[in-house]
């Protein structure tokens, strides 16, 4: 097995240029950084980071939910996602915690700057000095930027506003747009002078900051929801909630390519490859997609597939039926259990609560003495993860009625069973 791994990690990273995808996730990828020697980072749904320099990636794990947000810096790697966290790779240590879901990250050569949901950006100084928090604006910061020299940081949120700060002193100084819908996702062209925002409502729109003109890219696809500029800032790559990827040519304003990206679900992460050659791109797919730029749309698509959890509901029992739709996404049956945000459910029966090794447990559930069985099992989704366990990694989610319980525990009992 181990030399397998190995062997697959020599495998480089496919010439750029061509079409190839990453896999190895358990869960869709929420979000892709590109390093200047070629390494690939991928925020995923299933809890980890993965880190590729060839198809078998190394797995930074820690996060204890959903991470949404990577990015590079120097030799470290910063995280961040649903479980509040900022953390820094190699290692994981927490560097930063708000008080709610982190959804956008930017660096500077001084700072990590985090937008959260809990209405506050944070500035996380990279000397491990003070940090400063930025805000309460209000209402939920979904991206931030750094200006080219690091002085100042653009934030969009919620409330529609885009707003400018002065990273020394943390005051905000601007608000250059009052949008009425919430902006997702913001690009920031030092060099030429302007700012892209992608929003709620569909809106993709260009600011020029030395004249304050607006250029208007919208199509009727709603929400935007990732946004990428190529190395050279001729290429503006716009992904959005129906899975379409719309090029823009920023040399001469105009769109260049528009395509289904995904035939499932959003496109949620677009991120060009350092030579400018490959558009990457992530949504519901456990894989990362990367199309040269060059022939983008007339390569597979991501999704093209249905999952295992969406097979005909009509045709599963009860029990499989609730498995599929409340517990598939983030736990396997299988021995080797493919990659996921939870830990195989295979042999659950009997098994003491946070012992299956290799997976990366909260405390809590390793310190609790609960073994699972049908009582168990029967109470955590009677009272919900959050009353049977507080403190747990599980999400929050109750089964009301019993006969569901009963049917899904009757479910796993048949098909979680070890082989002997
Ligand atoms: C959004 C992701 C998610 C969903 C959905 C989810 N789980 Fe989990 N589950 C987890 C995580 C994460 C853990 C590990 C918790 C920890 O370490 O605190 C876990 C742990 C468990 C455990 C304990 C495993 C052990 O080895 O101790 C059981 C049992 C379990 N889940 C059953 C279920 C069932 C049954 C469902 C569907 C009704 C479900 N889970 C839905 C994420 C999820």
């Amino acid at each position: 097995m181990r030399r397998l791994a190995l062997a697959l990690a020599l495998i480089p990273l496919p010439a750029l240029a061509e079409f190839f995808t990453l896999k190895g996730h358990g869960g869709p990828i929420m979000g892709i950084a590109t390093a200047p020697d070629g390494r690939i980072a991928t925020a995923s749904f299933d809890n980890s980071v993965g880190l590729w320099t060839g198809q078998n990636p190394e797995w930074l794990e820690g996060h204890e939910a959903a991470v949404n947000s990577v990015t590079f810096n120097g030799t470290a790697i910063y995280s961040a996602g649903d479980d509040f966290t900022l953390r820094r790779w190699p290692g994981g240590d927490v560097v930063g915690r708000h008080k709610g879901k982190i959804v956008g990250l930017a660096a500077s050569k001084t700072h990590i700057a985090t937008a959260s949901w809990d209405g506050t950006i944070g500035l996380w100084p990279m000397d491990g000095s003070r940090p400063i928090q930025l805000g309460p604006t209000g209402s939920g910061v979904n991206a931030v930027v750094f200006s080219a020299d690091g002085t100042q940081l653009y934030s969009a949120g919620a409330d529609g506003t885009l707003r400018v700060w002065d990273v020394g002193s943390g005051q905000e100084t601007d608000r250059l747009i009052e949008h009425g819908f919430g902006i997702n996702e913001l690009v920031l062209n030092s060099q030429d002078g302007w700012i892209a925002y992608g929003a709620v409502d569909g809106v993709t729109r260009i600011l020029d900051l030395t004249t304050g003109d607006v250029r208007d890219f919208s199509l009727d696809r709603r929400p935007i929801l990732a946004l990428a500029l190529s190395p050279d800032r001729s290429k503006l790559a716009v992904g959005d909630g129906q899975g379409y990827i719309m090029m823009i040519d920023t040399t001469g304003w105009r769109i260049v390519q528009d395509f289904r990206a995904t035939l499932r679900g959003p496109v949620w992460a677009l991120a060009f490859s350092e030579d400018g050659q490959n558009l990457h791109a992530g949504g519901i797919d456990e894989a990362m997609y990367s199309w040269p730029v060059t022939s983008l749309g007339e390569q597979s698509q991501m999704a093209a597939t249905e999952p295992s959890f969406l097979k005909n509901p009509e045709e599963m029992g009860n029990g499989e039926r609730q498995f599929a739709r409340k517990c598939s996404i983030c736990h396997s049956l299988t021995p080797a259990g493919q990659r996921r945000a939870g830990p195989t459910l295979h042999g659950i029966f009997g098994r003491e609560a946070g012992t299956l090794p290799g997976y990366f447990y909260s405390d809590t559930l390793q310190d609790s003495d609960i073994v699972w069985n049908e009582e168990t099992i029967n109470a955590l989704f009677d009272e919900g993860p959050d009353h049977y366990i507080p403190g747990s990694k599980m999400p929050m989610q109750r089964i009301t009625q019993a006969q569901d319980r009963i049917d899904l525990i009757a479910f796993l009992r048949r098909t979680t069973a070890p082989e002997d």
